[in-house]
C-alpha cells in the first residue's frame, strides 16, 4: 500500500519533533514493504510568513489530496499580536478539524509502570500504572458555535461564545466511544454538566439512549465534568473510557495527560466520517502537548507524542495494527529502559529530541 500523507510540522517544537518521527514511521512501513508518499507544508505561523495566512491554499489542497494528514502544532509568541481569528491555532486547526469533519478526537491516556515517578499522583494509589481514553467532540459546542464581542451603550464590554449541540452530532460521536469502549473493557463513562446546562442534559438522554439501543453489552455511567476533573487525580486508574463533548474534552484531557506522565506524551488522532483512498478513516493526527516555545530549537522537546500520532495514523487510515503495535511496544520499551527526555526525567539524566527518536527507532 502507498500511504500518501500531507505532513504539516508548524511552528516551534513541531518541525523538530516532525524530523525526530519521521525515520520511525519510515522505519515501520519499510519492514512490512509499504510505501511513504509524504509532502511538507506550512501551517499556522508557518503558514502566516510563508503565504500570509494561517491555513494556506496550497497546503489545504494538499491535505484533500492526502490519505491522512500528520500535523505538528501551531503558535506562538510572534504572531500573538494579530487579531485572534488570526492567529495559527484558530485561523489553521479549528478550519482543518471543521473542514474535514474531524468530529471525533481520540486521545489515549497511558502511564507505564516504568514512569509512575513522571506521574504527580503518588505511586500507591496508581501501583499497575494508567491505560485510559478520552474520546472528545472535536467539530461542535462552544469552540464552533456564534460568537461576537459588542460594545454596550455606556461602554461596557460583552462577549458571546454559543454551546450548541444537535443529537445527531452526539449520536455519532458516542458510536465512536462505543466501538472504543467494546474494544476494551466495555466500561464507557460519559462526561456533562447536565445539573447546569441545556446541551449537557441532550447529551445525556442521547448518550444513554444510543447505549441502550445499540450497545447493551456495554456499562455506561455519567459523571459531571467538575467531578470528573476531581476523580481524574484522585483515582485515575479507574477510568477506562471518558466520553465528552469538545471544551470538557480539551480541559481533561491535558489534566489527564499530566497525571499520566507529562503532555509530551500525550498523542491524538481526530477523525471523522470520510474515507481516504484506501477505504479507511480520513484523519488528523496530532501531539495535543502544543508548540511549547520555551523549549523550541534545544533538541529538548520529547519525541514520543509526534512518534505515538503517527501510529495512531497507521492504526485508524490505514489498518495498519501491527505496524502501530511495533512503534508502541519500541516506545514501551525505550522508557522502560530508562531513556528520558528533560519533560519526564525530573532532574535525572536525560537525552535529547533526537536522541530519544533514534533509541525508539533502534528497539523498532
Ligand atoms: C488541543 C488544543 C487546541 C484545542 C487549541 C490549540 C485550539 O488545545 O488540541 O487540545 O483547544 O482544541
Ligand atoms: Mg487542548
Amino acid at each position: 500500500m502507498q500511504l500518501k500523507i500531507a505532513i504539516l510540522p508548524g511552528d516551534y517544537i513541531g518541525p523538530e519533533v516532525m524530523d525526530a518521527a519521521l525515520p520511525v514511521l519510515e522505519a515501520a512501513l519499510k519492514r512490512s514493504g509499504h510505501s511513504l508518499a509524504h509532502s511538507t507544508h506550512p501551517v499556522g505561523g508557518a503558514g502566516i510568513d510563508a503565504a500570509g495566512k494561517a491555513l494556506p491554499d496550497a497546503t489545504l489542497k494538499a491535505c484533500q489530496e492526502a490519505d491522512a494528514i500528520l500535523f505538528g502544532s501551531v503558535g506562538g509568541p510572534k504572531w500573538e499580536k494579530l487579531p485572534p481569528a488570526e492567529q495559527p491555532e484558530r485561523a489553521a486547526l479549528l478550519p482543518l478539524r471543521k473542514h474535514f469533519q474531524l468530529f471525533a478526537n481520540i486521545r489515549p491516556g497511558l502511564l507505564p509502570k516504568a514512569l509512575l515517578g513522571a506521574s504527580p499522583i503518588r505511586p500507591e494509589r496508581i501501583p499497575e500504572g494508567i491505560d485510559l481514553v478520552c474520546i472528545r467532540e472535536l467539530t461542535g459546542g462552544l469552540y464552533f458555535g456564534a460568537k461576537r464581542t459588542t460594545t454596550l451603550e455606556g461602554g461596557d464590554v460583552e462577549a458571546v461564545d454559543t454551546m450548541v449541540y444537535r443529537k445527531s452530532e452526539i449520536e455519532r460521536i458516542t458510536d465512536v466511544a462505543i466501538a472504543t469502549a467494546r474494544a476494551r473493557k466495555k466500561q464507557l463513562l460519559s462526561v456533562d454538566k447536565a445539573n447546569v446546562l441545556e446541551c449537557s442534559v441532550l447529551w445525556r438522554k442521547t448518550v444513554t439512549e444510543r447505549v441502550a439501543a445499540t450497545a447493551p453489552d456495554l456499562t455506561l455511567s455519567h459523571m459531571y465534568v467538575d467531578n470528573a476533573a476531581m476523580q481524574l487525580v484522585r483515582s485515575p486508574a479507574s477510568f477506562d473510557v471518558l466520553l465528552t463533548e469538545n471544551m470538557f474534552g480539551d480541559i481533561l484531557s491535558d489534566e489527564m495527560s499530566v497525571v499520566c506522565g507529562s503532555l509530551g506524551m500525550l498523542s491524538s488522532a481526530s477523525i471523522g466520517t470520510g474515507k481516504n483512498r484506501h477505504g479507511f478513516s480520513f484523519g488528523l493526527y496530532e501531539p495535543a502537548g502544543g508548540s511549547a516555545p520555551d523549549i523550541a530549537g534545544k533538541n529538548l522537546a520529547n519525541p514520543c507524542a509526534q512518534i505515538l500520532s503517527a501510529a495512531l495514523m497507521l492504526r485508524h487510515s490505514f489498518g495498519l495494527h501491527a505496524e502501530a503495535d511495533a512503534i508502541d511496544a519500541a516506545v514501551r520499551k525505550t522508557i522502560a529502559d530508562g531513556l528520558r527526555t528533560a519533560d519526564i526525567a525530573f532532574g535525572a539524566p536525560s537525552v535529547g529530541t533526537r536522541e530519544m527518536a533514534a533509541a525508539v527507532l533502534a528497539r523498532l
